[in-house]
């Protein structure tokens, strides 16, 4: 095989992707989708799902957090696919902005149900395929998970908590053959990032467009990255070229110097 075609996933893989209707994980299917994979995904938006399903791509109603239904949608995307070699956990949300005397307990434990309780349910439930497969596991995490991030408090811990999953995901199954790493992206332009700018902006009292300098100064490339970026390090994970790396945390974010 040549240096070249190894950065690319051989054609037919099965790839589960959480919360694949919108965001950076619709951008990961469309990308699986182009090297010839087959894909399925889950997301809780059932108009999203039903509007993103297509030839190759299947899709099943679950939120990311239940139990029951990250079993149900690990049964309906074997059903699919015939089986599973690669599951992205990616869903996830913002979670609060606010000083940690006025997060709630119940917004404190929605956070991280969505990011961490999360990715562990995609492990279980993926664990057996992925074993079966010698496949790969990918985790969301964030640069959050590298830094300390105040008044986000819930959703920093959680994206720490996903490093401490990959790693001993890594340690745990590297000897059956299946690797876990974590993708920590910086600043993702799209509306999601907008929200968050608006909500520290609002917090701060200060406009928009002065929060998103704020935010750029912090990192080296003074540039925001994009969903394609995180989507093509996904890719690059489960090329023949990335094959030998497990257990790390990789940050796609124009080196976010602070947060
Ligand atoms: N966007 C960023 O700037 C950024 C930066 C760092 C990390 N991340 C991480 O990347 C991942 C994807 O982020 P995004 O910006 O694409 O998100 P997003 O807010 O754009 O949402 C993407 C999709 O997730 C679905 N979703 C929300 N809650 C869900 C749940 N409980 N179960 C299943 N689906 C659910 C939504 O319906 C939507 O279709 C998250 O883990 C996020 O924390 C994002």
């Amino acid at each position: 095989m040549s240096i070249l075609s190894s950065l690319t996933p051989p054609p037919g893989l099965r790839v589960l992707v959480t919360a694949g209707a919108g965001g950076i994980g619709a951008k990961i299917v469309a990308g699986f989708v182009e090297t010839g994979a087959k894909v399925h995904f889950s997301d809780v938006d059932a108009d999203a799902v039903a509007a993103a399903t297509a030839e190759s791509v299947t899709g099943s109603v679950a939120n990311a957090a239940d139990e029951a239904d990250t079993r149900r949608l690990f049964d309906e995307a074997r059903e699919a696919m015939g089986g599973i070699d690669v599951v992205v956990a990616n869903a996830g949300i913002a979670g609060p902005t606010a000083t940690i005397g006025d997060i709630s307990a119940d917004n404190w434990d929605q956070t991280l149900d969505v990011n961490l309780r999360g990715a562990y349910l995609a492990a279980r439930f993926g664990a057996p395929d992925l074993i079966a497969a010698k496949g790969s596991f990918i985790a969301m995490s964030s640069v959050a998970g590298r830094l300390g991030f105040a008044y986000r408090t819930p959703y920093s811990a959680a994206k720490w908590g996903i490093v401490g999953l990959v790693k001993s995901l890594a340690a745990e199954l590297g000897p059956q053959g299946v690797r876990a790493n974590a993708i920590m992206p910086g600043i993702v332009e799209g509306p999601r990032i907008d929200r968050v700018i608006s909500a520290r902006a609002d917090e701060l009292g200060i406009s928009f467009e002065e929060m998103r300098e704020r935010n750029l100064a912090k990192v080296s490339l003074r540039r925001m990255v994009t969903a394609e970026d995180i989507a093509a390090t996904c890719l690059f994970l489960c090329a023949p070229g990335g094959g030998s790396i497990s257990g790390q945390a990789l940050s796609v974010c124009g080196n976010v110097e602070a947060l």
